[in-house]
């Protein structure tokens, strides 16, 4: 009886989300493309596979047919959310949902952004963004994930599968070997096999793996060809080796031929219209004169068909309720939900806490005055979303940086500065003394030298080549401070309890970083619109902070294996030494290590225990005790690195494993990693395939990259 209960109360569970999750086999949904596309002409085929310019209201539109009747499907920008819109949620950016290391928030944030993506009747998501990191003035860095391939991996499969649980069509971008702004159209990037498959394709593959319905190809060249004209990568390697079942979409304006194109992997052709003509009419020309087989035409479109299908986008998927030529006169339809809410608690717990001397932070309950300085923590004072010019997409840093610029960012529907969140959190017995602009040092100084504690705010920006903004195109020009943030932090002079706070979409250099009176080094990264509130949530002891850095913060820049690169071929001469790995290898001590992060509390590692099975899918099995010590709760970041056998000649240690793990004062609990084969695997380039070495491994546990807590060997043979 109670078993037939539960059956009924789940059905009534399922009749009220609805269709929402449910899902259809890849099987089921090419079968109904199938029967769809067969009914097709050539043209109609081809209206599919073509967008339809750059006048419409999405970023791409497809074209569309009547008998049958397919509608044309609208892909929007971009990975943080709904790009050149209204009431919708411009939260986390990647890099900073990276910092968080919270699967489950990954998760959440994927699924709150595919229900706006869906409710303004976008199809696509041209996002996220899985680049792995190759060096730090990459300018869409804040856009995806940060410097390691198996962090990467993780946290585009939860967005990915967040986003497409809500209908919508996740697209993976951009594939592959795209890491800088710089000549990205000309040149040719050239990576050997084992570092391509192990490095820069791995977050790809694991994207596969999560379902991505398709992929957007890159500007760039892949040794020697166009990223959308690719026969290795494309055919062979993401429809071959990763078994990708959705369709692939040039970036806009990265098709350069027809025939080849179609050939070697290409679906779909964006933006289309008078400005991208390769597809539509060109590629009817050239299914008729067979130099693209009818056959290929019909896999082309099919692959687009049955993607909408397998998401089930063909029951009442929502009409189009975003104009991003004409942003004001789109339909009013709010997404926004409770969203903000996430938001706020994804960005506090994303906050890095760098340094933290004698416990400054968090506050204590009896300060009197503290001083606000710093541009960085206020309004920008131009106005909102750079004084409401949708074309710079945020092409501007003049108040507090809470996101990147280009098709990468969103539109605030209000932002949280940093002293709005502390005001509001400071009540009325703490006096909150601002100062916002960055030149007046004087002023600056007086202000700091007569409060109890100094928070000295500043930032540094990029983004996509589309703008330019202080003489940055897109990528970074240097690692320093924008603004003259770093003289701002001589404001420490006047007062020995100063704490920095540093907004910006990745690494900077700390000239500063020895002034004894900075206490503290506060790390948000770029937390949307919720900023000050995350912050102040940290600064003030609300939440605990638990973030980590998804880079390595170098002491100085020639410390870093890769700078842009102004040639035409572009070597990544560092091969598997990317990121932590590089300083690990060549034993530079950086500044602040990959993984780190500092919490008001402190934990302990013991116990560790490892057990080796036959399994594949659980090679090596191993546990540890994680107790927290110190006197308040707290979340700890448990990172698993391995180091492989000598001969395998792999870096000293690889990420492979972190468990988030919130633990009461006192609290203790053991923390549990399987490795299946493929995270014990190298890519064996003579045979192919991923092998597991044998021999002798280490498995390190710790709370970062070189702050290792537990270490033990085992072997396999
Ligand atoms: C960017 C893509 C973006 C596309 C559509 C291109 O400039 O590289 O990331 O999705 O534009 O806006």
């Amino acid at each position: 009886m109670l078993h037939l209960l539960t059956l009924l109360s789940t059905a009534v569970l399922l009749l009220l989300v609805g269709t929402a999750n449910a899902s259809r086999s890849w099987e089921e949904s090419y079968k109904k493309a199938d029967s769809l596309v067969s009914q097709m002409s050539i043209e109609q085929k081809v209206n599919i596979t073509s967008g339809t310019g750059m006048t419409g209201l999405c970023a791409g539109i497809t074209g569309s047919t009547t008998n049958p009747d397919f509608a044309p499907l609208c892909l929007h920008d971009g990975p943080l959310g709904v790009r050149a819109a209204d009431n919708i949620t411009a939260g986390l950016s990647g890099i900073t949902a990276a910092q968080s290391f919270d699967k489950i928030a990954l998760r959440q944030r994927g699924v709150y952004m595919g229900k706006e993506f869906y409710g303004k009747g976008i199809n696509v998501q041209l996002g996220p963004d899985v680049e792995v990191m190759r060096g730090p003035w990459a300018g869409r860095i804040f856009e995806a994930f940060g410097e390691d391939p198996y962090l990467s991996g993780v946290a585009g499969a939860e967005t990915i599968m967040g986003i497409q649980s809500q209908k919508v069509i996740a697209c993976v971008k951009h594939y592959i070997l795209y890491n800088q702004n710089l000549n990205s159209s000309s040149s040719s990037v050239v990576a050997d096999e084992r570092s391509f498959h192990e490095v820069w394709a791995w977050p790809f593959a694991r994207a596969m793996e999560a379902g991505a319905g398709s992929v957007m190809c890159s500007y760039n060249k892949i040794n020697g060809t166009y990223g959308c004209e690719n026969d290795e990568s494309l055919n062979g390697l993401l429809k071959g080796e990763m078994n990708f079942q959705g369709f692939v979409m040039s970036d806009w304006f990265a098709t350069h031929s027809t025939a080849k194109s179609a050939n070697n992997g290409l679906d779909m052709s964006m933006p289309g219209g008078d400005m991208d003509t390769w597809f539509g009419a060109n590629l009817t020309a050239a299914v008729n004169n067979g130099s693209v087989s009818e056959d290929r035409l019909t896999n082309m479109a099919t692959r687009i068909v049955a993607t909408y299908y397998k998401m089930g986008q063909d029951a009442n998927f929502p009409r189009i309720s975003i104009n991003q030529a004409n942003r004001t006169e789109a339909p009013f339809v709010d997404v926004q939900g409770d969203h903000a809410k996430l938001v706020r608690q994804m960005g506090a717990e994303a906050v890095v806490l760098l340094r933290n001397k004698n416990g400054i932070l968090p506050l204590s309950k009896k300060l009197k005055k503290i001083a606000v300085v710093g541009s960085d923590a206020g309004p920008d004072p131009n106005g909102l979303n750079c004084g409401d010019n949708d074309l710079l997409y945020n092409g501007c840093n003049n108040g507090t940086l809470a996101m990147g610029w280009g098709s990468g960012s969103a539109r605030f529907p209000y932002l949280v500065t940093p002293y709005d969140g502390i005001r509001a959190h400071a009540g009325k017995d703490l006096e909150v003394g601002h100062i916002f602009t960055n030149w007046d040092l004087d002023a600056a100084t007086d202000l700091a030298s007569d409060a109890d504690v100094a928070l000295v705010f500043a930032s540094s920006d990029s983004g996509e080549a589309i703008a330019s903004v202080d003489g940055n195109n897109g990528d970074r020009n240097n690692l320093t401070l924008w603004n003259n943030g770093d003289s701002l932090a001589t404001v420490a002079d006047a007062n020995k309890n100063t704490i920095v706070v540093i907004h910006s979409v990745g690494p900077v250099l700390m000239p500063w970083i020895d002034h004894p009176n900075i206490k503290a080094i506060v790390w948000p990264g770029l937390p949307g619109q919720e900023s000050g509130n995350s912050l102040a949530d940290v600064l003030f002891g609300d939440v605990n902070p638990s973030g980590r850095l998804p880079y390595t913060i170098a002491k100085k820049a020639s410390d870093y294996a890769a700078p842009l690169n102004p040639h035409a071929t572009i070597d990544f001469s560092e091969k598997l030494l990317v990121g932590y790995k590089w300083f690990d290898a060549k034993n530079i001590d950086p500044l602040f290590e990959f993984g780190f992060g500092l919490s008001y509390t402190n934990f302990n590692y013991s116990n560790l225990k490892i057990e080796t099975s036959d399994n594949e899918d659980k090679l090596v099995s191993a546990t540890v005790t994680i107790k927290n010590t110190g006197d308040i709760a707290g979340t700890e970041v448990v990172q698993a690195y391995i180091s492989f056998p000598e001969s395998a000649g792999e870096p000293p240690k690889v990420l492979r494993g972190f468990e988030k793990v919130p633990l009461e004062k006192d609290g203790e609990t053991t923390v549990a990693f399987e490795f299946e084969k493929l995270l014990l695997s190298i890519y064996d380039v003579e045979k192919a395939a991923w092998v597991v070495p044998s021999g002798e491994y280490i498995l390190h546990v710790g709370a970062s990259s070189r702050d290792i807590r537990q270490s033990m060997v085992f072997d396999i043979n």
